[in-house]
């Protein structure tokens, strides 16, 4: 059972300036909330309370600000600081002691996934004991990717980052299962020639031993990179139609760690003194 997740919060954001100039993309805003709730809400929906997000040099204390230390999620949130974007699989050197030997999930803090078999996929996929995990999910442009071609048995046979050349439509999301050698195979990793850890160098390295094997997001589900800003707003809206139709919110925190009975009426109440006079607030009422 995997019960240690990463955030990785960090990175320049700079196909979103002037917009993260001052403030990290991750706290930019989803609709009714900032964008680091929704990958947080992933982890907690695959029942995984320890916590380490990774942030940029400098930008703990914005982050504190919205996440102090998780007690009143159920959770146990630490931090650690970036210097620079060394790359996706730079997580696990700077959450080396964190990880201590665990099995490990990492979520790229601007990933979104919604759908209705979501959370019964995660809960599978941390359900791991050897090896790796991908979740897939059919994208029109690969591209932009990282891509995984996979044979008729569903068996991983390449992978490759953003290809040039088409070598398949399924791209690989953004949140990743770990064993603990994940530790070990980051340590052997060398920068590409864009002078980054790549994701895809380490998920090859479980596939040479044959233990990477992927999920499926499938045509009931929705996975999007807000890493542009057109995608970026293209979330947003999706969130507001989802929530103004239901009535119900996407990534609300409080009400994941109250159905899960990890926390109380009291911390709800405490939430509510904490976020104010607003709209999130007047739903974590209704839920009390
Ligand atoms: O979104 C899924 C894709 O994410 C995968 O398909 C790709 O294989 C993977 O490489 C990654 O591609 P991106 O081009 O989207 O990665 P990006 O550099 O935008 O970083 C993703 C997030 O991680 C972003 O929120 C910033 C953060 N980050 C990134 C790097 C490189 C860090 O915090 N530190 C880093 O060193």
């Amino acid at each position: 059972m995997i019960k240690k997740g990463i955030i990785l919060a960090g990175g320049k954001g700079t196909r979103m300036s002037p917009l993260t100039k001052a403030v990290n993309k991750q706290l930019l805003p989803i609709y009714d909330k900032p964008l680091i709730f929704y990958p947080l809400s992933i982890l907690m929906l695959a029942n995984i309370r320890e916590i380490l997000i990774i942030v940029n040099e400098g930008q703990l204390d914005q982050y504190k600000k919205i996440l102090p230390s998780g007690d009143n999620l159920g959770l146990k949130i630490t931090y650690k600081e970036q210097s620079s974007p060394r790359g996706l699989p730079d997580a696990f050197l700077l959450g080396e002691k964190f990880i201590n030997k665990s099995n490990v999930a990492l979520i790229l803090g601007d990933n979104f996934f919604y759908g209705q078999n979501l959370t019964k996929n995660l809960i599978n996929c941390s359900k791991l004991k050897n090896g790796a995990k991908i979740l897939l999910h059919k994208v029109p442009k690969p591209e932009i990717f990282g891509v995984a071609k996979v044979d008729k048995k569903n068996k991983i046979t390449q992978i490759k980052e953003k290809p040039k050349k088409f070598l398949s439509d399924q791209a690989i999301t953004g949140i990743y299962f770990f064993d603990k050698d994940v530790v070990k195979y980051a340590k052997q990793l060398k920068p590409s020639n864009r002078g980054e850890l790549e994701i895809v160098d380490l998920l090859n390295k479980y596939k040479k031993k044959n233990k990477l094997s992927a999920d499926f997001i499938g045509r009931g589900g929705a996975w999007l990179d807000t890493g542009s800003m057109e995608d970026y707003y293209k979330t947003t809206a999706f969130v507001s139609a989802i929530e103004n139709r239901q009535g119900l919110k996407i990534a609300c925190l409080e009400e994941i760690a109250f159905n899960k009975k990890w926390i109380k009426k009291k911390h709800i109440n405490n939430a509510i003194k904490f976020y104010g006079n607003c709209d999130y607030s007047k739903y974590l009422r209704k839920l009390i």
